[in-house]
């Protein structure tokens, strides 16, 4: 098959590129490298089942070009993660609805299938334990921005599940809890690589909060082999599913944890959301996804664990420092 990977320079969507040519299909990238890298798929360039246009999902005379010959599209390009979101909201903002809007305009006229990366940012100041995909979402107010990129996201969603609705336009939407692994960078604000990296050149480990908050971190190939599967599974059409790792752990533990796995002299330091974010940014206390959809359509159980995670990043993050020195 041939697939066309927006935001495929990104850290997931390079990982699925690798996974969707080991498969043997030919894989088409679009992305404007804003928080991507060439680095992350520059190694695949070789490859003849492999092409890599840089340009912007807001084209959409490019993305027309590139939909039509494809036989899927996973919808990954956005801009990612919370601290890009309150320090460009107007990008952000764009970026993400209007992109989706442009890729799925042109998905629906070709009839592609189609899948978009949510985020359980989604659920927003919800506090069930754990989510499930029906749950009520709950919004912040607007004056906060951090609550943009859940709003937009959610948007997303209902714009997809819309086509489903009105022609069967077979969409998925899978709603990804913190994904991890080697090449995100610290540079958006994900906590490990942020962490691992402050760890890592000895300088204080930052916690934003009292750190009592928790989160479950999930490994990158866990969740491009559920975003592969999702596209095959004619019972995930027209439908959310939550793809994440139930291990939960608090930030004040994840620091503690880098800090003896590296070996860091480093002190953890603990820094007020108004001065990491915004006057007013609010967090979410837990964030655990209920797996039972994803286990039912697709056989969906996280194989690697909080360890293997963090040395996957640990070992990643040592060889770019090595790299670049
Ligand atoms: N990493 C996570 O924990 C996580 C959690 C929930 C959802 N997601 C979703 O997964 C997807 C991939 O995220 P990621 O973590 O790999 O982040 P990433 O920033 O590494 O990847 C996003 C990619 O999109 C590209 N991009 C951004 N704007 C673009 C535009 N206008 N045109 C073309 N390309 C553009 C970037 O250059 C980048 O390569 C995103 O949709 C994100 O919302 C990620």
């Amino acid at each position: 098959m041939h697939f066309l990977v927006t935001g495929g320079a990104g850290f997931i969507g390079s990982h699925l590129c690798e996974r969707l040519l080991r498969d043997g299909h030919n894989v088409t990238v679009l992305d404007d490298l804003s928080t991507g890298a060439y680095a992350n798929v520059g190694h695949l360039e070789g490859n003849p089942s492999f092409r890599m246009v840089i340009d912007t999902v807001l084209n959409r005379e490019r993305v027309e070009e590139l939909v039509k010959p494809a036989d899927a599209v996973f919808h990954l390009a956005s801009a990612v993660g919370v601290k890009l979101v309150i320090e460009q909201p107007v990008k952000a903002i764009k970026t993400i609805m209007g992109g989706t809007e442009i890729v799925l305009d042109a998905a629906a006229r070709f009839r592609k299938r189609f899948l978009v990366t949510s985020t359980s940012e989604v659920y927003g100041k919800g506090s069930k334990v754990p989510f499930s995909e029906n749950d009520d979402t709950v919004q912040g107010a607007t004056a906060i921005r951090r609550w943009a990129y859940a709003g937009a996201k959610a948007m997303d969603e209902f714009l997809a599940l819309a086509h489903w609705h009105e022609t069967r336009l077979p969409v998925i939407c899978p709603r990804l809890f913190n994904t991890v692994g080697p090449r995100q960078t610290g540079r958006y604000g994900m906590v490990i690589p942020r962490f691992v990296n402050q760890a890592l050149s000895g300088e204080p480990i930052t916690v934003y909060g009292d750190g009592t908050q928790s989160r479950c971190f999930c490994h990158v190939h866990d969740v491009v082999d559920a975003l592969v599967k999702l596209t095959e599974c004619r019972d995930a059409f027209g439908r959310v599913v939550n793809i994440g790792n139930p291990e939960e752990i608090t930030i004040n533990a994840l620091a503690e944890r880098i800090k003896s796995l590296t070996g860091s002299a480093s002190p953890i330091r603990h820094i007020p959301y108004d001065v990491a974010y915004e006057e007013g940014f609010e967090d979410m206390v837990r964030r655990v996804p209920d797996l039972t959809l994803a286990a039912k359509l697709i056989g969906f159980a996280p194989r690697l664990r909080l360890d293997d995670i963090l040395n996957d990043v640990v070992g990643d993050r040592r060889n770019a420092r090595t790299f670049n020195a």
